[in-house]
């Protein structure tokens, strides 16, 4: 399994399973499959609503001897909600109960969107903070603050640009190390991919097969789909994979951390294969040469132009 080196030479496998969509009922199995099938990375935030069932799940793998902490690495998301100074420690110190653990080893934040404390989705504009009241890098020193009282073991972003990473760079003490993003063959951002690489700075992609059961708030019902796309399926089918594994396996070959979800016993072990089966130099770039076709999370559910929310400001692009 390929790991990316983090501070303190911690590893972080490549491959981790995401949990958002995955419901509190479906989710408890998913880590218990998932574990037995050797998943060490697990992908979790307060707002995919399920942490309380993975804590249980991991506890249950502890004591029944499948994995022990140590050998997990577990990630979750501070909400949009908590980006508040005061907010940030009671907002991961719940996260860790729900999940029963000490300490997570990586705390990220979720987007670089500040909603008023007790807001879980905003409905109108009213329910937002400007970065300017709440400056992320004001919520960053509460993150660093928590891992330097061991409660997160390393920090990081989700879902920030380069401009906004440039921003923390040059205001922190302790550097994020990982950026959490979309990214998948039809929104490959190769000059994200450049930027991290230059700074160290770990990325993980997120919705790597299409995340076709989001809800359709969060949903274009036009959008390309990735797992049918003519050229994943005949890299698929010359290879003998199937597309999930060529999307997943392009990915890690690429430097990139992937956590595809699923709820699926058979298809959690087939992804958890893709990732030692390697992808033809040839195979990789026909995906590199695949149409753009932009991000299927556009982020238009942060809009509020009167506190200076909007795509642009969001993505700066
Ligand atoms: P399921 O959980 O029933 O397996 P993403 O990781 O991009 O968010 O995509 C998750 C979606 O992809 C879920 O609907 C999940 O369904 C599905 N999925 C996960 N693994 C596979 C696979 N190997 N083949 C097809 N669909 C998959």
């Amino acid at each position: 399994m390929d790991k990316f080196i983090l501070r303190n030479d911690d590893e972080m496998p490549a491959l981790g399973l995401g949990t958002w969509k995955s419901t509190p009922k479906e989710v408890y199995d998913a880590i218990r499959d998932a574990i037995k099938i050797g998943y060490r990375h697990f992908d979790c935030a307060a707002f995919y609503g399920n942490e309380p069932e993975i804590g249980k799940a991991l506890i249950d793998a502890f004591d029944s001897g499948d994995v022990i902490r140590e050998d997990l690495w577990v990630t979750s998301k501070l909400w949009n909600n908590a980006h508040l100074k005061k907010d940030v420690r009671p907002a991961l110190e719940k996260t860790l109960n729900d999940l029963k653990l000490d300490y997570l080893d990586l705390y990220l934040i979720h987007w670089p969107v500040a909603l008023k404390p007790g807001v879980q989705f905003p409905s109108s504009a009213n329910d937002f903070l400007s970065l300017d009241d709440v400056p992320t890098s004001a919520t960053w020193k509460a993150m660093e603050a928590c891992t330097k009282e061991g409660l997160s073991k390393h920090i990081g972003v989700s879902n920030f640009s380069i401009k906004k990473i440039t921003e923390l760079l040059g205001n922190c003490e302790i550097k994020p190390e990982v950026n959490q993003i979309e990214l998948h063959p039809f929104h490959q951002q190769p000059a994200m991919l450049k930027f991290c690489n230059k700074e160290n700075i770990v990325i993980t992609a997120y919705s790597p097969l299409g995340s076709t059961d989001r809800p359709s708030q969060f949903k274009d019902p036009s959008e390309p789909s990735l797992l049918e796309n003519p050229t994943i399926v005949e890299i698929a089918n010359t290879n003998d994979l199937s597309t999930a594994q060529v999307l997943i396996r392009w990915a890690i070959q690429r430097g990139t951390a992937v956590i595809p979800k699923s709820v699926n016993p058979t298809r959690l072990k087939q992804n958890f294969d893709s990732a030692t089966i390697p992808l033809s130099d040839e195979d990789m770039e026909k995906i590199a040469r695949l149409e753009a076709k932009g991000r299927l999370l556009t982020g238009k559910f942060w809009d509020a132009p009167e506190l200076g929310y909007t795509a642009a400001t969001l993505w700066d692009e």
